[in-house]
C-alpha cells in the first residue's frame, strides 16, 4: 500500500505551488495525497510567516500533530515555507518531535533530509542567505540549493487539470518596511524566459489552458538577468504559445508597473484584463514610512493610463491599516483613495509587528482596537463597491473557462472572469472543466456573478 502524505498550506500562491512541488517529489517516492492527517503517514505544515496570525496558526497545528505522533510515534512530520526558512532549527527546539525543516529555497533537500531523518540534522535553510545575514542563524549548515536550473526540473503534482502557477521571479528586493517577506524568501531571482516558456509549453500540451505567473514582484521579472527579456516581453513569448487561452500575473508593484506592460495587456488578448496593484495606503507620509517609492498621486495616474488603454480592466488591491505612525487623518485618505478607484475587489489586513522587519521598531504602534475598527471601516466600504461592481456585470457578455463544480452547489459549474470575478453557471450536457465559454451575466452579489451560457467559446 503507498504511503499516505497530507500537506497543509498557509499563505499566498507562492507556498501553494511550492505545495505542489513538495508533492511531486514526495510522489515519486511513493507517496500518495490525503485529504486528511488522521491516518497519514507523512505530515506537512507549508507556513506562512507574513503576519503574527499565520505564524501563530503553524504553532497551533503542531501541538495538535504531536498528539497524532503519540498515537503513531512511525509518523514523519515536516515543517516547510516561510516559518521554517525564518525559524530553521529553532522549530524543532520547539517541537522536538519534528523530523525536518526545510526553507523556501530547500525543496529539493526533501528526499535527502528523509534519507537522514534518523540523524542529527533535521533541518535545510539556505545558507547563501544566512551568510548575507538575511536568515536568521538556526538552520543546519546545509548547502543552498541554485535556481533555477535544479527547481524548474522537479517534478510537480499540479492541484488542477486546466490552470496552473508557473514561478517566474523568486524572492523580493524591495524590503518595505512592514514586510517579512525578502527575509523568508532572499533576493530577487528570475528564472530564464527559455525555462519558463518550455515549462509552460509542456503544460499546454498536457491539456492546460491557463497559466497564472507568479512572483512577489512580477515588475522586476528581469532586471537581475540583464534586463533584456521583461515582463512585457515574456507575455508576449508566452502568448505565442499555442494551446494557452489565458495568462494572469501576480504581483505588480506601483512603483514599476510599467506603461510598456499597459500595451502589452492592450495588445495581448490572452492576456486577462486584471491587475492586482497593492495601494497598502492612501497616505503618502505612511507610503513613505512603508518604503514603497510612490505616491497616491502616482499611483492614481497609473491606474487611469491602464483604464485608459483598456476600459473594461478590472483592478484590485491590499490595504494595511494600522501602519505604525497611522493618525486618523492618514486613514481617513486610505479611505478616500479606495473610495476614488474603485476597486473591484480589496484585500485588507490590520498591521501585523513581524520580526526582522524596520516598522517592528518605529515609533506610534497603532493599538489593536483601532487597526482592527480601521479595516472593519475599509471591508464594510468594499463590500458596497464591489457589489456595485459586479452588479454593473448584469447583462454584459464575457468569455470564462471553466474550472470545476461549484464547491456550494453541484448543480453549478464555476469559472472566472478575465477580470477575475467568480462566475456560477448551471451544470448542461456538452460542458466541462477546460471549456471556454462565452456567457450573459444574470445577476450578482458582492462575492460572485451569475451567468447563462450564450454559446461554446472559441477561446479569445
Ligand atoms: N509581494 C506582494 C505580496 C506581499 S504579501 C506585494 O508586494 O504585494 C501580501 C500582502 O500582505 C501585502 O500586499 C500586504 O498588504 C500584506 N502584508 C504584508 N506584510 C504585512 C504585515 N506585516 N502586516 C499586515 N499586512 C501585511
Ligand atoms: Fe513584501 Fe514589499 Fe516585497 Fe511585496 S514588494 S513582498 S510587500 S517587501
Ligand atoms: Fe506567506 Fe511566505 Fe507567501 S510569508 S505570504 S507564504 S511568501
Amino acid at each position: 500500500m503507498t504511503k499516505q502524505l497530507f500537506i497543509k498550506t498557509f499563505g499566498c500562491q507562492m507556498n501553494e505551488h511550492d505545495t505542489e512541488k513538495i508533492a511531486g517529489i514526495l510522489s515519486n517516492m511513493g507517496y500518495s495525497l490525503t485529504d486528511s492527517p488522521d491516518g497519514a503517514d507523512m505530515i506537512i505544515l507549508n507556513t506562512c510567516s507574513v503576519r503574527e496570525k499565520a505564524e501563530y496558526k503553524c504553532y497551533s497545528d503542531l501541538g495538535r500533530l504531536l498528539e497524532l505522533k503519540k498515537k503513531n510515534p512511525d509518523l514523519v512530520i515536516g515543517v516547510g515555507g516561510c516559518v521554517a526558512q525564518q525559524e530553521g532549527e529553532r522549530i524543532v527546539q520547539k517541537a522536538p518531535y519534528v523530523d525536518m525543516v526545510f526553507g523556501t529555497d530547500n525543496i529539493p533537500d526533501i528526499p535527502r533530509l528523509l534519507e537522514k531523518k534518523k540523524g542529527q540534522r533535521k533541518g535545510a535553510v539556505s545558507t547563501e542567505r544566512r551568510r548575507k545575514g538575511l536568515v536568521p542563524q538556526g538552520g543546519t549548515d546545509l548547502k543552498s540549493v541554485p535556481f533555477p536550473s535544479e527547481v524548474s526540473s522537479l517534478p510537480i503534482m499540479r492541484n488542477h487539470p486546466v490552470k496552473a502557477y508557473v514561478n517566474i521571479v523568486d524572492g523580493c528586493d524591495k524590503f518595505c518596511t512592514y514586510c517579512v517577506v525578502p527575509h523568508t524568501r532572499g533576493r530577487e531571482r528570475s528564472r530564464q524566459p527559455e525555462d519558463i516558456c518550455r515549462e509552460i509549453e509542456g503544460l499546454a500540451s498536457a491539456g492546460y489552458k491557463e497559466v497564472t505567473l507568479l512572483g512577489q514582484n512580477v515588475d522586476s521579472y528581469g532586471k537581475d538577468t540583464g534586463g533584456h527579456v521583461d515582463l512585457a516581453e515574456l507575455l508576449h513569448r508566452i502568448h505565442g504559445i499555442s494551446g494557452i487561452m489565458s495568462i494572469r500575473f501576480v504581483t505588480s508593484h506601483p512603483a514599476d508597473f510599467s506603461d510598456n506592460l499597459i500595451n502589452s495587456m492592450k495588445r495581448l488578448p490572452r492576456v486577462c484584463e486584471h491587475l492586482h496593484l497593492p495601494l497598502q495606503s492612501g497616505s503618502d507620509a505612511i507610503l513613505e514610512r512603508m518604503k514603497r517609492n510612490y505616491t497616491y498621486p502616482e499611483y492614481r495616474d497609473k491606474i487611469r493610463r491602464l483604464r485608459e488603454a483598456i476600459p473594461d480592466v478590472a483592478v484590485t488591491t491590499d490595504i494595511i491599516t494600522g501602519f505604525p505612525g497611522e493618525s486618523e487623518e492618514d486613514f481617513d485618505k486610505t479611505l478616500d483613495a479606495i473610495e476614488e478607484i474603485q476597486y473591484d475587489n480589496i484585500f485588507a489586513f490590520k498591521y501585523s509587528r513581524r520580526p526582522y522587519t524596520a516598522a517592528r521598531l518605529y515609533d506610534g504602534q497603532v493599538p489593536r482596537e483601532v487597526s482592527e475598527e480601521r479595516l472593519s471601516r475599509v471591508l464594510e466600504i468594499q463590500k458596497r463597491i464591489t457589489l456595485t461592481k459586479n452588479q454593473a456585470c448584469i447583462g454584459r457578455e464575457c468569455d470564462i473557462l471553466i474550472e470545476g463544480e461549484s464547491k456550494k452547489d453541484k448543480k453549478k459549474l464555476t469559472g472566472r472572469t478575465g477580470g477575475n470575478k467568480i462566475v456560477h453557471i448551471p451544470v448542461e450536457e456538452g460542458i466541462s472543466v477546460g471549456d471556454f465559454l462565452r456567457v450573459r451575466i444574470t445577476s450578482a452579489t458582492h462575492a460572485s456573478l451569475k451567468g447563462e451560457v450564450v454559446r461554446q467559446g472559441d477561446g479569445l
